[in-house]
């Protein structure tokens, strides 16, 4: 008698184009048809598990059962997280490359990122008081490239200022894409990389000086375990692990501008300026909306969990935005609530927008703090630093389209400052 039970299976010889179809709800779909919080299926041609909730998100985080090296599909390598990055490491390679990241997250890191973008954000807002109308996801990804840019010690000029913003979007916004916007995010993550690249060269040939504490600085002075500098494309990647996901945060800060105006009650509530109120806010719009998926890993060896089976080499796949919306760890789920914050335990398996388990040790995404500060900065702004009309606009947003943004990415008009 065998002692492991069949997961269940869904039929069929690949299930890519539902995956597809069906984004942000294909692994949910599944959770409530199977009644399962684990099934069997076929992704990319093999044999794939997925995965939600709590105790799921648990095993997927133990780095004695699943590995990253060659995880990722080839399509997100190549826009989203570039070649040999910290993302692709396991054991000790990874632990020191992610000690590296972790270096530049201290809390005078976080305080100068923060003043950086407050003076971001009161510059765009002068610029917005002259303009008809502001497309509130395009006008923050530019202030969060050059808020990304300075906190770096990246150089840029301000006639680049565009361009640049351009091709950091272009590698979060393209990797499930297919056809013309996939190629689009390709040729951003090679241009992109070959500016940094450069300026790794100029740092270490002390043509370029960056301040100690900025990733530019740290990421060209690392040394790996055996003492050698990265090359300079692995230091690029790495450099762009930091600009191109504070970009990103226009996402989250697209959708912090949906909740305020979808919410007026809270936006009350936030007028306090209260700095506990607005992260609980600012955690429930990470809990709430769409953002990554779902993370992928390979089974690193056999092994059984609740009586099932995981093979060698199994593709995994651990359903982020499932996990945040799991009824066996939230009340009420679909609703949104900041106030469930107030009391909330702070499990690192249950809430896992960015990804869960340990910063160090694991995967977890090294800018978790970056994002809440930037997100908190942008709050306040947009509840209480500025006046603004919301004209009518399709605010909806899709739970398909990996990323998911407000289709009108959010209108605003008479913008005006608050004195
Ligand atoms: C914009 C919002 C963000 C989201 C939704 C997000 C999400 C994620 C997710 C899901 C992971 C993978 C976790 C895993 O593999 O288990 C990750 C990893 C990572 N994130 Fe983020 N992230 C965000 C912002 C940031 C920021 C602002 C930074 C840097 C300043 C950053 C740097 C990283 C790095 C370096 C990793 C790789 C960590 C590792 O492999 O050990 N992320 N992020």
């Amino acid at each position: 008698m065998s002692d492991t039970n069949q997961m269940p299976r869904e039929e069929g010889i690949d299930h890519s184009l539902s995956l597809i179809r069906e984004g942000y709800m294909y692994i949910m779909n599944r959770h409530r048809s199977f009644n399962s919080n684990i099934f069997e299926t076929r992704l990319l041609g093999k044999k794939a598990i997925c995965m939600v909730g709590k105790a799921a998100a648990e095993v997927f985080y133990d780095t004695e059962k699943f590995k990253r090296k060659d995880a990722a599909p080839n399509r997100a390598v190549q826009t989203l997280f570039g070649k040999n990055g910290v993302q692709a490491l396991d054991g000790q390679d990874h632990k020191h490359r992610k000690e590296m990241f972790m270096s530049i997250m201290s809390l005078e890191g976080l305080q100068s990122l923060t003043d950086i973008t407050k003076k971001q954000w009161k510059f765009a807002l002068n610029k917005w008081e002259q303009m008809d109308e502001v497309i509130l996801y395009e006008e923050v990804k530019e202030i969060l490239c050059r808020t990304a840019c300075y906190w770096a010690g990246v150089p840029l000029e301000e006639s680049a200022v565009k361009k640049l913003t351009k091709d950091l979007a272009a590698m979060f916004e393209s990797p499930a894409a297919v056809g013309p916007n996939h190629w689009l995010g390709r040729n951003a993550r090679n241009n992109v990389e070959k500016w940094i690249g450069g300026l790794v060269e100029k740092v270490r040939e002390g043509e370029v000086n960056p301040p100690e504490n900025t990733a530019l600085h740290q990421f060209s002075w690392h040394r790996d375990l055996e003492g050698n500098l990265l090359d300079n494309q692995t230091a690029a990647v790495e450099v762009i692990n930091i600009l191109r996901p504070i970009v990103a945060i226009s996402i989250f800060i697209n959708f912090t501008a949906l909740a305020v105006h979808h919410h007026p009650e809270e936006k009350k509530k936030l007028e306090t300026c209260d700095e506990k109120y607005a992260q609980m806010f600012v955690q429930e719009v990470r809990r709430f909306y769409p953002f990554f998926p779902f993370v992928v890993a390979l089974v690193k060896k056999d092994f059984i969990w609740n009586d099932y089976k995981f093979e060698e080499g199994t593709l995994t796949l651990l359903d982020l935005y499932g996990t945040n919306h799991d009824p066996e760890t939230w009340d009420n789920p679909d609703a949104f609530s900041p106030d469930r914050f107030a009391e909330w335990e702070g499990s690192p398996f249950g809430f896992i927008p960015q990804g869960g388990g340990d910063y160090f040790m694991g995967h977890r995404c090294a800018g978790e703090w970056v994002t809440i500060e930037v997100t908190k900065v942008s709050l306040d702004y947009l509840a209480n630093r500025m006046e603004y009309e919301v004209p009518n606009q399709d605010l909806s947003y899709s739970m398909v389209s990996i990323p998911s943004i407000p289709h009108s990415k959010v209108v605003l008009e008479n913008v005006k400052r608050k004195l």
